[in-house]
């Protein structure tokens, strides 16, 4: 992997061709040795990097299903191919579920997920079905469905595409390398990153080591992973500087990462100590308070992703974030994923009437 030069990729980004129009493969060297015709690409990545009140924002949001899933899942669905699998499975909170699904329409398999009963956001289930999964509603939590789901793909020989696949972390470093190369390879000092499962923080871990040992960077990033204070297992475990491997029943509004024991445990750790990261936790009200703000910069997001600017603002208060630090925040899914969790007054029934538009509009300076 190292003689493969970034500029390579650069030029890349400027090319026809559907596979390097894909912010995964663009980087395919470096993420998985296989011929071209055989790749599964929709195409995904290459999403936008805004910058707001001096913080950037990657939105991965903007991707085919809207999540970030679909960096790991083309990849994982590529080699569930090459491997001849006819199903694949995952346990789900509901973007991997929406992202696996889509791909294995696209590639002609059968998908099968898992998910916590009652417990998915609106978009993510009706994208699951609308790509014609079946769906299988445990009556149990994120975690419950995680331990079904690997006992079914070792009893049944299905094919997981979960991100305990390292195919799937091989995919979601690209978010890195591309935001790496969004800001012309002068990295930020700080990457954020919502922490669930712990694949992404797996992966950007991975994602930096390689770009450091291929000499694309010259300077280390440091992770900053955050959870909800509800499912907050990784920060716990971090408190006590990963002495323990900690377990929680989890609950949070951010219904994506309510998750109490990650399975990416182990090399989310070897991430955090390779970028001498940090892990922190934000409140319910801290998220849905970042969540209304990213909302209103005209970006939007899901509450889960908030959790990366609630996260910077409480590492910024209490000082080992600075100010003049450059920060991109990672924003891992879309605002239509989660309509129930949108909370406006500003909807009011009128009659049709220009007296009441007048009325209205003067009452809402
Ligand atoms: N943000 C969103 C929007 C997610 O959907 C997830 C995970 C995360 C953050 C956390 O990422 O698990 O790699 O630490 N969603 C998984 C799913 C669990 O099933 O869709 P992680």
């Amino acid at each position: 992997m190292n003689e493969v030069r970034r500029d390579v990729f650069d030029a890349r980004r400027t090319s026809r061709k559907t596979i390097d129009q894909s912010g995964v493969w663009r980087f395919r060297e470096a993420v998985l040795s296989i011929d071209e015709s055989e790749i599964i690409t929709h195409p995904e990545g290459s999403t936008r990097l805004y910058e707001r009140d001096g913080i950037f924002f990657k939105h991965e949001g903007e991707n085919p299903t809207g999540s970030f899933k679909d960096r790991g899942m083309t990849v994982a669905i590529t080699q569930a191919v090459r491997l001849g699998a006819r199903t694949v499975a995952c346990a789900s909170t509901g973007n991997t579920s929406a992202s696996a699904a889509a791909y294995a329409a696209q590639a002609g398999l059968r998908a099968v997920v898992f998910i916590p009963a009652g417990k998915v956001a609106t978009g993510k289930l009706a994208q699951t079905l609308a790509y014609g999964a079946l769906c299988l509603q445990v009556r149990g939590d994120f975690d419950a469905a995680m331990r079904l789901v690997l006992e079914a793909s070792q009893r049944l020989g299905i094919y997981l595409v979960n991100s305990i696949n390292p195919f799937r972390i091989e995919g979601q470093k690209t978010i890195v390398w591309e935001l790496l190369q969004d800001l012309e390879w002068d990295p930020p000092d700080w990457i954020v990153v919502p922490a669930g499962n712990l694949g992404n923080t797996s992966a950007f871990g991975k994602a930096l080591v390689e770009a450091r040992e291929a000499g694309w960077i010259s300077k280390m990033p440091r992770l900053a992973a955050i959870q909800a204070s509800g499912a907050n297992p990784f920060y716990r475990s971090f408190k006590e500087n990963f002495a323990t491997r900690h377990r929680v029943t989890p609950e949070t509004i951010a219904s994506a990462i309510r998750i109490g024991d990650p399975v990416s445990y182990d090399k989310a750790v070897a991430a955090l100590r390779e970028t001498n990261g940090v892990v922190e936790e934000v409140t319910d009200e801290e998220l849905m308070t970042a969540k209304r703000d990213i909302d209103h910069m005209g970006i939007g997001c899901e509450p889960a992703s908030a959790t990366t600017l609630a996260g910077v603002r409480k590492l910024r208060e209490s000082g080992v974030m600075r100010d003049s630090d450059r920060i991109v925040c990672v924003l891992t899914g879309h605002v239509l994923k989660d309509p129930d969790a949108i909370k406006s007054d500003k909807i009011v029934e009128i009659d049709p009437e220009i007296s009441a538009v007048e009325r209205i509009l003067a009452a809402d300076r």
